[in-house]
């Protein structure tokens, strides 16, 4: 039995006395997914994207939840996306037919499980260094399996990636001289782009970032190396990165469920899917303070959380409480619950074992987060 199916069923046994519960009875802090709208949320990208020349491939680190995977591959998206080598094993277990880790992976015991997986399943690697290229040709070796690569190239964020196009080549050249790896092109995620508020300013720099991309895969065409996929973009920047029509495919992931931060940078496009049910447990003056702190709601990028309801202003976070102030009396009292939208989504959800799923305000299943934290799954 695939291990979403496994984690799934005891998720829904686990917390089976919150399932036809209204969204306010949940058991709080609880994150809780308004699946109508998630659903939109894809309707809407897959719509846009058939209007673009690239395909979409979601970067699934957002939600770590195979449910949603399968939503957005039966909307139109080629494959997934994942940030670690567990997200990868637990996708491609649960049937992701085309799976990408757009990272580096170099731990031997990540290597090992990788090149496992690669015997039944399709999985392409990210690689900016001679060293992992042999270390994961060696591994897939012994594994008897084939991995696929994309060289990354650093297009301006200054994270993973190569950082000139002759650099890339002789990525291209050793990758192509190993039996089990197979070049299938590169990728150049424009990450500072998404940080860029002004909307002018992002597509100035993100036709920057793209251009550095598309001139090394012509850089590697000429010497011998066409790249079959040309990988990049995110929510922030699909509709620039997805109008270019030299590259294929974009790994936009955080549009399904939506954040304060995500909501700033593509404003009307995607609704809020996702918010932190929490509870009133004090009320002092023109302050309510709620169960739901830094370890039920990620608060660790550019934008904090907000409430969703009813206005007031989010001062302070601490583990365990999250202070609100109102102008007057607040409009709740103790045992009244409150929403959180998230500042940053996929922070949000690795706190969390699970999704409560809701439809109609009511929530009809238990939708497992794996892998959770750093760790294996
Ligand atoms: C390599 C890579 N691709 C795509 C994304 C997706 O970004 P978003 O969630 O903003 O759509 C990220 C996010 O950090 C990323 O690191």
């Amino acid at each position: 039995m695939p291990l979403a199916v496994d984690v799934h069923r005891r998720s829904r046994e686990r917390h089976r006395d919150q399932l036809g519960r209204s969204r306010g009875e949940v058991t709080t802090p609880a994150l809780l997914l308004d699946l109508p709208v998630a659903q939109r949320n894809i309707r809407t990208m897959a719509e846009k994207f058939r209007e673009l020349p690239a395909e979409l491939r979601p970067h699934i680190k957002v939600h770590k939840c195979p449910q949603l995977a399968q939503m957005q591959i039966e909307a139109g998206a080629v494959g997934v996306a994942c940030a670690t080598a567990w997200e990868t094993l637990v996708m491609s277990d649960a049937g992701v037919e085309d799976v990408l880790l757009a990272n580096e992976v170099t731990d031997p015991d990540k290597v090992e499980a990788l090149c496992r997986a690669a015997r039944e399943h399709r999985i392409t690697v990210a690689v900016d260094d001679l060293r992992n290229v042999d270390a994961l040709d060696a591994a897939a070796k012994r594994a008897g399996s084939r991995l696929e690569v994309l060289i990354e190239l650093d297009v301006g964020m200054g994270r993973c990636g190569v950082r000139t196009k002759e650099d890339a080549l002789v990525i291209a050249e050793r990758v192509e001289g190993r039996e089990n790896l197979s070049f299938r092109g590169m990728q150049g995620y424009e990450g500072h782009c998404m940080l860029e508020p002004d909307r002018d300013v992002r597509l100035a720099e993100t036709h920057r970032a793209n251009e550095k991309l598309v001139g090394a895969v012509d850089y590697l065409a000429q010497h011998g190396y066409p790249s079959a996929d040309v990988s990049a973009g995110g929510t922030g920047t699909y509709f620039i990165t997805g109008a270019n029509p030299r590259i294929t495919e974009v790994q936009a992931g955080s549009y399904v469920l939506m954040d304060c931060f995500h909501g700033n940078l593509v404003p009307g496009g995607f609704e809020i899917a996702m918010t932190v049910l929490a509870t009133v447990i004090s009320r002092q003056g023109n302050t309510l303070v709620l169960d739901a702190g830094r370890k039920a709601v990620g608060i660790d990028f550019v934008t904090p959380p907000l409430l969703a309801y009813p206005a007031g202003e989010v001062r302070y976070y601490a583990e365990e409480h999250c202070l609100v102030d109102f102008s007057g009396p607040p409009p709740l009292d103790l045992g009244d619950r409150a929403e959180l939208i998230a500042g940053y989504g996929p922070t949000t959800v690795n706190l969390h074992d699970v999704f409560y799923v809701l439809e109609d305000d009511v929530v009809v299943d238990v939708w497992p987060v794996i892998p959770r934290g750093p760790g294996r799954p």
